[in-house]
This record gives structure tokens, C-alpha cells and sequence, in this order.
């Protein structure tokens, strides 16, 4: 059971938390493109504005935040975790993009400037294991976007209840390096809370060198109709659409089974 015990272990392991930014980074080079193609298919689509200036919230290593730099957009990235703030910022300069990378948390944060549109991917709002900090998210995004501008993400659904839990295991190779992942998700739910437990391993081998990278952490989820609810709630955004996976025809509603939602709203 996922209870306040186990909220304290998860505040006394944060600091250790996505502390392996090198593999990490290799590991999860999965679907970034296609997954930068749909937001900026977003941007064109749905933003009141011209998106120039986007700030991507818990930008981990960066895979969307290289992207978006790549084609050209100005960006801001934040994140918890102080190791891939640095890694991200020896990242953009090695190919001499600028950018304000802030160590903060998401659910209290400004920016220097404001931007015209916020992502925040591969379910890192999850890490929010309270409506209320959820809540104050919201404001915080709304408070760093312009009028118009947009703020997408991506949120794991459940969509078995006798066996929630999903894993999976797969190799990436970078020149000499080997990083074996694997990762579950939705293990342990507590009904109540909606908090659940997701353990990460990567196994890295170099040069003859093996180093396993260990990491667990509380994550919570959320369903469609309570986060309308509290988008409404935390006020100062319309909803606009949401999808399943990052296909712009597949929207919401008309799918079977949806794993993952990607939800766009913009600022009012
Ligand atoms: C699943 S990773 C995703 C990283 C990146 N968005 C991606 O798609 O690869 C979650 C990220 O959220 C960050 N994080 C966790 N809690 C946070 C918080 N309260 N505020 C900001 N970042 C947080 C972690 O440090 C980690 O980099």
C-alpha cells in the first residue's frame, strides 16, 4: 500500500532521482521524433499565436527539448533533478543553442520571460502525487504562458483493472555503449490515492564495464474527466483537444483502449 511512509522514503530518495542522465538519455531516445512532430503539429494547430518561445516543464535530459532547439524554437527547460539540468546544458552547447535551464519544481516556478507555449512530457506531471499540487502546476504554467499560447502534455491511463501493471524491456547501443532498460509502470495502485509505483533499470555496459543504475519512485495517475475537472479548478485555460499517443486523428474519444492521453490546452 502506497501511504505516508512511503511518501517520506520518496522525499528522502528524490535527491538521488534521475541521477544517471548518460544512459538515461541513450535508453530513452525511443519516439522523440514523431513525438516533436505532433507538437509542433499542435503549435500550428491550435495556438492562438505564433509559437516562437516554448518552455518544456521537467525537460529530464532534453530529447524534446534538443528537437524543438533544433527547428529553430527558442527555448526554456526545467527540472527537478540538478544532474540533468547540467548534463542539458553541456547538451545545448555542444551544438551552440542558448536557452534559460532552471533546477525547480513544477509546481512553483517562474520564468524570465514569458513564452507561447509549455509541454511537459512522458508523464512527469505523474510525479505530482496531490490534486493540490496539481492544481498550483496549472497556475504556474498559466502564470509563465501568453494569452493564446498553449501547454501540452501526456498522462499514462489504465486500461486494465485486473492487471495494471505494464513493463517493458529493451537495448539501446551508442558507439562502445550498451544500456539495457526496463520499465514498469502502474505496479501497486492504491485505489484511493491513485498512486502507484514505477521501478527503472538500466544496465550500462562499456568497454567491459557493467554499472546498473536502480531507481524507484511513486508516480499518480489520473483520468480524463478529473483532470478536466481540475484544469477548471485551477482556472485560466480552455480546454482544447486531447488524443491518444501523439496521432493528431486519434482523438480521445474515438479510441480503443487508450494507454496514454495527450492533452492540449491554452491559456485564456
Ligand atoms: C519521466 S522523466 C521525463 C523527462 C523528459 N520530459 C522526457 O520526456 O524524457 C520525469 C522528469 O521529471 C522531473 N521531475 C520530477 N519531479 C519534478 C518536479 N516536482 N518538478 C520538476 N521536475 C520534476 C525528473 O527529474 C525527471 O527529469
Amino acid at each position: 500500500m502506497v501511504g505516508r511512509q512511503a511518501l517520506r522514503l520518496r522525499e528522502k530518495s528524490r535527491d538521488r532521482e534521475y541521477s544517471a542522465p548518460r544512459f538515461y538519455e541513450i535508453a530513452f531516445e525511443l519516439n522523440r521524433k514523431s513525438e516533436v512532430d505532433f507538437l509542433v503539429h499542435c503549435f500550428k494547430r491550435f495556438s492562438r499565436r505564433p509559437v516562437r518561445r516554448v518552455v518544456d516543464i521537467a525537460c529530464g535530459t532534453g530529447p524534446h527539448l534538443m528537437r524543438l532547439a533544433d527547428r529553430g524554437y527558442e527555448m526554456s527547460g526545467l527540472d527537478l533533478s540538478p544532474r540533468n539540468i547540467q548534463f542539458l546544458r553541456e547538451r545545448l552547447a555542444r551544438k551552440g543553442h542558448k536557452g534559460e535551464l532552471v533546477v525547480g519544481d513544477m509546481s512553483d516556478f517562474r520564468l524570465a520571460r514569458p513564452v507561447d507555449a509549455a509541454i511537459c512530457m512522458q508523464d512527469s506531471q505523474g510525479h505530482l502525487l496531490k490534486t493540490e499540487q496539481l492544481v498550483a502546476h496549472l497556475q504556474a504554467v498559466g502564470r509563465c504562458l501568453k494569452r493564446g499560447g498553449l501547454y501540452v502534455f501526456d498522462r499514462y491511463m489504465v486500461s486494465s483493472w485486473t492487471n495494471p501493471a505494464r513493463r517493458w524491456t529493451w537495448s539501446k547501443r551508442r558507439g562502445r555503449l550498451i544500456v539495457r532498460a526496463s520499465f514498469s509502470a502502474l505496479n501497486d495502485v492504491d485505489p484511493v490515492s491513485q498512486v502507484f509505483r514505477e521501478r527503472m533499470t538500466l544496465e550500462a555496459i562499456e568497454n567491459g564495464t557493467r554499472r546498473l543504475y536502480r531507481q524507484t519512485h511513486l508516480s499518480r495517475m489520473i483520468f480524463p474527466q478529473e483532470l478536466k475537472t481540475v484544469v477548471e479548478l485551477a482556472g485560466g485555460f480552455e480546454f482544447v483537444q486531447w488524443f491518444f499517443g501523439f496521432k493528431p486523428h486519434q482523438v480521445l474519444e474515438r479510441s480503443r483502449h487508450p494507454i496514454i492521453m495527450v492533452v492540449v490546452l491554452r491559456k485564456k
